[in-house]
């Protein structure tokens, strides 16, 4: 498995995975699937701001992704970021977020990121351990801030202080 930079040839694929997450899971508290020009935009965003986003990359195929940005837009928060990390769903369970999260932990390490803030869904087990293995502590609980597929969703903030 190959941890790199993405490029705009891994976007139709990267929209893949986001569009499944956004269809069959919580981890996206959105209902509608996004178009290719919508994750350029977003792509480029990044880029342009100097953030990471990574691919994990097997037999030529981008199986993930993981990314940060601003955790919130005001000045004052420039040195907190959020991260993001999705795996295809036949490819989960075979260590791309393990690949992927340190080195998007040591980006942020190598800029100036004070603070990784994850938001994840309080029953999403699967993400919760995959951050605690990181170091990421569980800071605050939010309940029913969120609403989809019929029920109320609490989203739970863990937080490493780099
Ligand atoms: C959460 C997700 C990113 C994990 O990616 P993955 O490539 O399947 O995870 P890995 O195989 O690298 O496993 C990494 C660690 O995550 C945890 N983990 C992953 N899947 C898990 C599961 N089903 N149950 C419990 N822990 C799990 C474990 O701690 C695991 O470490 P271990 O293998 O040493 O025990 C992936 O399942 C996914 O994309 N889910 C849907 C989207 C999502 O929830 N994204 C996170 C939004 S906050």
């Amino acid at each position: 498995m190959q941890i790199r930079d993405a490029v705009h040839a891994d976007l139709p694929a990267i929209l893949e995975i986001h569009n499944d997450a956004i269809r069959t899971t919580t981890a996206i508290w959105d209902e509608h699937e996004v178009e290719l020009d919508e994750r350029r935009a977003w792509f480029d965003a990044r880029r342009a701001a100097g953030l990471p986003v990574l691919v994990a990359e097997v037999d030529g195929g981008v199986i993930g992704f993981a990314s940060y940005g601003p955790w919130r837009p005001k000045t004052g928060y420039r040195f907190t970021v959020e991260n993001s990390v999705y795996v295809h769903p036949e490819h989960r369970g075979q260590g791309a977020a393990n690949a992927l999260m340190p080195v998007l932990i040591d980006r942020a390490r190598a800029g100036e990121v004070h603070s990784i803030v994850a938001g994840i869904e309080a029953a999403n087990a699967g993400s919760i351990a995959l951050h605690e293995k990181l170091g990421f502590r569980r800071v605050a609980l939010l309940p029913e801030v969120g609403f989809k597929f019929g029920r109320w969703l609490d989203l739970a903030y863990l937080q490493l202080t780099l």
